[in-house]
């Protein structure tokens, strides 16, 4: 396989890393997202609620796209956690609502980073059904989505908008981060955590 690589630190220990998706791959991704929603969308206004923190690039990036094809939103953001360290914990803790909590009537289109086991944002959605009112719609959008790594009563769960389906690697960058680093690189990487935990297999 061909792959470019950058430097990168984790831990304070500095490796290469592979190159999953380039900054420019990533945006002409949210691009042709963006081109399906507004198609889908008509001239609805959308209330983009995005899972903070990880989603924030895709967010931004795509809130751009989606004012430059015209489109009305509002932006707002939920922060939850589910993982700790490179795997996910099962449980979905809330540490942050809504600025404004007033879904009802509004087409919600919730923006997050990627899917893995796919209980994030099966859990999210089941709350923000009924927690802020009742909306008039909801949607899904995930910039990357792992699917085999889906559990096994959410098979066949996505996300109504997918911008890449990737590999069970373990990905940083682009807003994704690894216990907090690493969200600032401008390119999505894959990463062994042992290559920083383990000097020996530097
Ligand atoms: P689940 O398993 O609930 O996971 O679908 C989704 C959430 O877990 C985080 N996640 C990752 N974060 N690199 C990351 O930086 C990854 O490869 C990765 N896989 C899952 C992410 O926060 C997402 O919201
Ligand atoms: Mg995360």
């Amino acid at each position: 396989m061909e792959a470019n690589f950058m430097y990168c630190t984790f831990k304070g220990r500095k490796s290469v890393c592979p190159i999953l998706l380039s900054k420019e791959q990533a945006l002409e991704g949210i691009r042709r997202l963006a081109r399906q929603i507004a198609a889908d969308y008509a001239r609805a206004a959308i209330h983009l609620v995005i899972a903070l923190k990880g989603a924030k690039t895709t967010a931004g990036y795509l809130a751009k796209e989606l004012d430059e094809l015209g489109m009305t939103f509002q932006v707002d953001g939920v922060r939850v956690k589910s993982y700790a360290g490179t795997e996910s914990t099962g449980k979905l803790n809330w540490l942050q609502e809504l600025a404004e909590p007033d879904l009802a009537g509004k087409h919600v289109l919730v923006v997050e980073d990627i899917i893995d086991s796919g209980y994030t944002l099966s859990e999210l959605l089941k709350v923000l059904k009924f927690r802020y009112g009742k909306p008039a719609s909801i949607r899904t959008v995930a910039l990357l989505d792992k699917p085999s790594r889906r559990r096994p009563e959410l098979k066949g769960f996505k996300a109504d908008y997918t911008g890449f389906e990737i590999q069970d690697v373990f990905v940083v960058g682009f807003g994704l981060d690894w216990d907090e680093e690493g969200r600032e690189l401008p390119n999505i990487v894959y990463i062994n955590p042992e290559d920083f935990i383990n000097p020996s297999t530097n």
